[in-house]
């Protein structure tokens, strides 16, 4: 991806635009904006007015169709796009480009030809500078990636875990929570050996629906989301639902389990604190749920921002709607931006205004998860076709501040 160099035809069509843009009204990047020259080398766009006006009538086909692909008549519009498809990042907000810095890069570090599974539970193991990640549909063994060389090894778990989904590595030790099985639950997970111990797996006697994806907090308290993925997808041998799909504060300590909102979020999914660890933030994934599992765009896709205080969540507010599919898993950046996976690529929003800043572009993709190694400019994002490395120069939150992975 970092090979298709783009910039020179933007620049070349863009810049020239530039100049016909006051005077004449046809041409074909009308929508594209050139990126500042300091940006020329990166495979980018900038869009102009975030696209307000669209000419015409347009069509989209579904909830995963990024704007890009919209069906339009428009010969000089669909070449526009067409474009805008092919690039790294697109940024609807000039800001995107000065966090994102004029060495972005976008790499594709590992493919799964011929399959198309989902790619869930990515965790950084900075012990062996390994990506840990889980084909949900597998039971019985992870994949880790090496950060440095991409060499994947293959590690059985003991006993086999069902449909691993979400991950978080939390001083020293990897959380894991599973999806299938008629027993789901939070398990550790020993890297070396593969050995894994149930944490949590039930409330007062009740299954859990299908644990999704956990932080811990500072003090190793864990937090997780507990939609019903393991009914709806369905996955063997999970019975209906027993419980509201919830997230749960789970007391290492006491080992209380805490329903701490059931309601605001209706398909609670991806998790991730605030860098001073006030606010928590949450992923409703609605908009793909049920049972036959269905996408509806007129569903909710949402990130919703609660203030935290011990095991008790306030003030709930939206910050982000996605635009296309459905926001997964995300993080925070150092700058306390967001980076959420969704359909077509990751997308940057600010949570203090809920503007959708840019797009780090995976087109024909599904991104499901985003996981940095912490205190670095290096981020991962695990799609059902690829394994994405991405440079940026915005880093992700210190290791020294935050516990969890
Ligand atoms: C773009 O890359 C070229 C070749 O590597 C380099 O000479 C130039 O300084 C770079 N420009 C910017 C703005 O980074
Ligand atoms: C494009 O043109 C075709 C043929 O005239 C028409 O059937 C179709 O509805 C148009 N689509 C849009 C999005 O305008
Ligand atoms: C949009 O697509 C739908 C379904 O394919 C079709 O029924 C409708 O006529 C299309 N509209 C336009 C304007 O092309
Ligand atoms: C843009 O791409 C679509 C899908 O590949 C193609 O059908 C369409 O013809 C392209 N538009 C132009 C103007 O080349
Ligand atoms: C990649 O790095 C790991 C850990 O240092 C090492 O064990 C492995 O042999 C390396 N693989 C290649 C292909 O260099
Ligand atoms: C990983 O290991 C398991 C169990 O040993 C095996 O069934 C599976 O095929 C392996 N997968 C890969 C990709 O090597
Ligand atoms: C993980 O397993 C290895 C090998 O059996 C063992 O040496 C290590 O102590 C285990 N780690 C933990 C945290 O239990
Ligand atoms: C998700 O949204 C649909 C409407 O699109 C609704 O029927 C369904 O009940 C919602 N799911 C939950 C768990 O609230
Ligand atoms: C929620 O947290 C924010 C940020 O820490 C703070 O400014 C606000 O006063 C809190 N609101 C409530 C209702 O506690
Ligand atoms: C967790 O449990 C311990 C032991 O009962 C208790 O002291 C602590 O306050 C609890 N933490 C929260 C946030 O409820």
């Amino acid at each position: 991806m970092a090979s298709i160099s783009l910039p020179s035809l933007f620049c070349q069509a863009a810049c020239l635009g530039f100049t016909l843009l006051s005077t004449v009204n046809a041409q074909p990047d009308y929508f594209l904006k050139s990126v500042p020259p300091a940006y020329r080398n990166i495979s980018a766009v900038l869009i102009e007015n975030n696209l307000a006006v669209i000419p015409g009538n347009w069509n989209v086909s579904d909830l995963n169709a990024p704007f890009y692909d919209i069906r339009t008549n428009d010969t000089d519009l669909s070449i526009a796009l067409n474009e805008t498809k092919n690039v790294d990042f697109i940024a609807f907000d000039p800001l995107f480009l000065d966090i994102i810095g004029p060495s972005a890069k976008l790499e594709r570090i590992l493919s799964f030809p011929g399959v198309s599974h989902v790619h869930e539970a990515p965790v950084y193991i900075s012990e062996t500078n390994e990506l840990l990640f889980a084909d949900t549909s597998v039971i019985g063994w992870l994949y880790a990636i090496n950060a440095a060389n991409y060499t994947v090894r293959n590690i059985t778990t003991n006993p086999p875990l069902y449909n691993v989904n979400g991950g978080t590595y939390h001083r020293g030790k990897v959380y894991l929570c599973t999806n299938g099985s008629p027993v789901r639950a939070v398990y550790t997970f020993n890297w070396t050996d593969g050995t894994v111990s149930p944490v949590v797996n039930n409330y007062r006697g009740r299954k859990l629906n299908s644990p999704n994806d956990i932080v811990a907090d500072e003090n190793s308290n864990l937090w997780f989301t507990d939609p019903a993925y393991g009914w709806y997808t369905p996955w063997s041998g999970v019975e209906q639902p027993q419980l509201p799909n919830a997230v749960y504060f789970f007391n290492i300590t006491s080992g209380a389990l805490v329903p701490t909102t059931n309601d605001v979020v209706r398909v609670p999914n991806g998790l991730a604190f605030s860098r001073d660890r006030s606010t928590l933030y949450i992923s409703d994934t609605n908009s793909t749920s049920g049972r036959p599992l269905q996408k509806s765009p007129s569903s909710v896709r949402n990130i919703w921002a609660f203030n935290v205080t011990g095991s008790i969540l306030s003030n709930p507010r939206l910050v982000y709607q996605s635009e296309v599919g459905w926001p997964d898993g995300f993080r925070v950046t150092s700058n306390g931006y967001i980076i959420a996976g969704a359909a077509s690529g990751a997308d940057m929003f600010d949570p203090q205004s809920g503007v959708l800043l840019g797009k780090i572009n995976a087109p024909n993709d599904i991104i499901f998860n985003v996981e940095p190694i912490l205190g670095t400019n290096t981020w991962f994002l695990t799609g059902t076709n690829y394994i994405y490395k991405v440079t940026l120069q915005e880093k992700s939150l210190p290791a020294s501040e935050i516990l969890d992975g």
